[in-house]
């Protein structure tokens, strides 16, 4: 569906030849009539070929409950077509409208403390609602049968980043609908009763409707009805994102759906790969945190995104051309970052680069977020730099349609341990699981070894070595499936606090980590956090933190690669390999950090033989990805730093970058150069 979407995106002049899309979140509502055909013309100008329309207008378009405004939206929609730009419009229910709320309290989200989130932000509202969902998908029905044959329409785009603000509802509607998701998930109140382990502290159910969310406890609440909260929050908006989708295929059944992910620092609550089955394409979101690895975080979250859509092209939907307006101090953007930002995600499997927003608001919240058109207007380095880079996409427009080629290494990313091991009343408060997996992610891009990062769903034999940091939850076909991966010659790395529970957060008794305990050779008894800002030394280098396992190696065969040298278990094992036939299970016991991880890395690499495919000098400096597809494979080179660095020894036809006077090419500071090679 994304190819016949990709090839509707030239414009009137009949080319069907795919090409990526370029465009942005457009908001007409907010400016007079005169400034839309400037819109059109600009847009043309930078290379625009997509926008995303109606995301906030529900109260534009539906100023009373039987009221309906469409005139303003019909001439957008008609403006852009004449421009050859294509919608992917909105459903508009993202942020419901003051008669609604009015007439409807009802449908505000509740905390877990019982106060009420009131209207005037956005996204007040509750997705277990059943008056909120009667509203809002007549709205959509309205939507899809006033543009089902507008010519301009290319997708639909549900709501808004679902759970942004309301992924946590404790209201009584989201009480009612979490006993009906118990009820299906246990059958039993006696299955219920042994699953959330309530013979602790007299937490006995003896009839459904005791059971509640987790609202505000006088300790810690239950870790299992947390779990299976965080479970439910997640199905109940996917469950909402499936009953809007629903009416779109009903009544346009050629128009593909999608809604964007927030696959990006700062959110955990949605389980996108629960939910990337739900939609015809996925689309993300993603704005960079400034930070010492903030380039590494997007191409992990871009890589991410791109497991969660099993390799497929996928879109873009928002990022930032400059700086945004929600961080403690919003940081603008150096020259080159924009285009760099963008083509990383190309990299990583983006056929769209879309931006929040068209122009930037001169009122509202936003107003001090940046746009393809800032407020200085279009005669400004943003616009210029916006332009250059629909040019590139332009050049670019072979890759559309490739997925992307398997390294050799994944990084499995668990949604499940995520959300449990950064639970309360745990060994450590400091754990950060996206951290751990970055830092392995970071430690690889400095050796130059290309990684994927996938799920536990994907197909892990693509890979000769699989890198599970804290894979907490582990139930037992999950432990089965890793022994059978090493059995068959798999390589698995995986670290502290993995393989300690099961999928009812149920310790695996016998010794830590039980679900890993025999392939991995070793005996955990007690687990040795460590205070914030105490490190212990490991022999052969490398410094820990957050964590250390007394470790006592079970098989005879296990190796220790590394020892502790001071601490508590100073003289015992720290990191530690059991060959496995042609395979083999690692534990890495301790936090090491990107650097730590980069030193130890080439000894877990080397018995599958993995090593970077970059020429020696590229080494640390450039990220190179790999997309394959009936046009060609492309080898995109991403320089990470501020230098210039030379590529050599590299073929193939340059699409994107600057040769040299001996035809190989240069990366200037933030370059990216994309090379297509024939498709073997
Ligand atoms: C996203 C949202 C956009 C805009 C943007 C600002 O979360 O979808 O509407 O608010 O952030 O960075």
């Amino acid at each position: 569906m994304i190819s016949t979407l990709l090839s509707q995106l030239n414009g009137p002049d009949g080319d069907s030849t795919p090409r990526l899309a370029y465009g942005a979140d457009y908001n007409p509502e907010q400016w007079p009539r005169e400034v839309w055909e400037e819109d059109v013309r600009l847009m043309r100008e930078a290379g625009v070929n997509l926008v995303s329309v109606g995301i906030f207008s529900w109260a534009r378009i539906q100023p009373a409950q039987d009221e309906w405004d469409f005139g303003w939206l019909d001439e957008v929609m008609d403006l852009l077509h004449a421009g050859g730009i294509g919608v992917d419009l909105a459903t508009a229910t993202a942020s419901p409208p003051p008669w609604l709320t009015t007439a409807h309290p009802e449908i505000l989200p509740v905390t877990a403390s019982g106060e009420t989130v009131w209207p005037g932000a956005r996204q007040h509202w509750r997705p277990t609602s059943p008056v909120f969902r009667t509203h809002a998908l007549r709205l959509v029905r309205t939507m899809a049968e006033r543009y089902a044959d507008h010519p301009a329409l290319v997708a639909w785009h549900v709501s808004n980043e679902l759970g942004c603000h309301n992924i946590y509802d404790f209201s009584d509607d989201a009480a009612r609908a979490f006993r009906d998701w118990l009820r299906d998930r246990y059958t039993t109140l006696d299955a219920l009763n042994h699953a959330w382990g309530t013979a602790f502290w007299s937490q006995r159910y003896s009839d459904w409707e005791q059971i509640l969310p987790p609202r505000l406890t006088a300790s810690h609440p239950n870790p299992t009805q947390q779990l299976d909260f965080k479970r439910f929050s997640s199905d109940a908006l996917k469950e909402y994102l499936r009953a809007e989708r629903d009416v779109l295929r009903e009544v346009t059944p050629d128009v593909p759906v999608t809604t964007n992910f927030m696959v990006m620092g700062g959110t955990k609550g949605m389980n996108y790969p629960d939910w990337a089955g739900e939609i015809d394409f996925v689309s993300n979101d993603h704005y960079v945190h400034p930070g010492p690895q903030d380039r590494d975080e997007l191409s992990f979250s871009a890589n991410l995104t791109s497991g969660i859509a099993d390799g497929r092209p996928w879109f873009l939907m928002e990022h930032s051309t400059s700086a945004v307006n929600w961080q403690p101090v919003n940081v603008a953007k150096r020259p080159g970052d924009l285009a760099r930002d963008s083509l990383l995600h190309v990299a990583h499997g983006a056929d769209a680069v879309c931006f929040f927003q068209w122009r930037q608001s001169a009122a509202g919240a936003e107003k001090y977020h940046s746009a393809m058109v800032p407020h200085a207007g279009a005669d400004s380095e943003v616009f210029r730099a916006v332009a250059g880079l629909g040019r590139s996409l332009q050049a670019l427009a072979p890759v559309a349609g490739s997925e992307r080629e398997p390294a050799r290494v994944g990084i499995v990313y668990d949604w499940e341990s995520w959300w449990a091991s950064e639970q309360d009343s745990h060994p450590t408060a400091l754990l950060d699981y996206r951290q751990e997996a970055l830092d392995w992610y970071s430690a690889l891009l400095s050796l130059g070894v290309r990684a994927d990062v996938v799920t536990t769903t994907a197909d892990l034999d693509r890979y000769d070595v699989l890198i599970a940091p804290v894979l907490h939850v582990i139930p037992a076909p999950l432990a089965k499936e890793l022994t059978r991966y090493v059995e068959s010659g798999g390589h698995l790395v995986t670290t502290y606090f993995s393989g300690v529970v099961d999928e009812n957060d149920h310790v695996w008794l016998g010794g830590h980590p039980g679900a890993l305990r025999d392939l991995l050779g070793i005996r955990i008894e007690e687990f040795g956090p460590l205070l914030d800002g105490d490190s212990v030394d490991l022999d052969g280098g490398g410094t820990g933190t957050l964590w250390t396992d007394r470790i006592t190696v079970t098989d005879p065969t296990v190796e220790v690669l590394a020892g502790y040298r001071t601490g508590a278990y100073a003289g015992l094992p720290a990191v530690t390999r059991r060959a496995v036939g042609g395979g083999s299970a690692a534990y890495v016991s301790t936090r090491l950090g990107a650097d730590g991880l980069a030193g130890l890395l080439p000894r877990l690499l080397g018995p599958a033989g993995v090593h970077s495919e970059l020429p020696d000098g590229a080494r640390g400096s450039v990220e190179q990805t790999v997309r394959r597809g009936p046009g060609g494979r492309f080898l995109f080179l991403v320089n990470r730093t501020d230098e210039t660095v030379p590529l050599t020894g590299l073929a193939g036809e340059v699409l994107l970058g600057t040769a040299d006077a001996e035809g190989g090419l240069v990366l200037g500071p933030r370059d990216v150069a994309v090379l297509r090679q024939p498709a073997t």
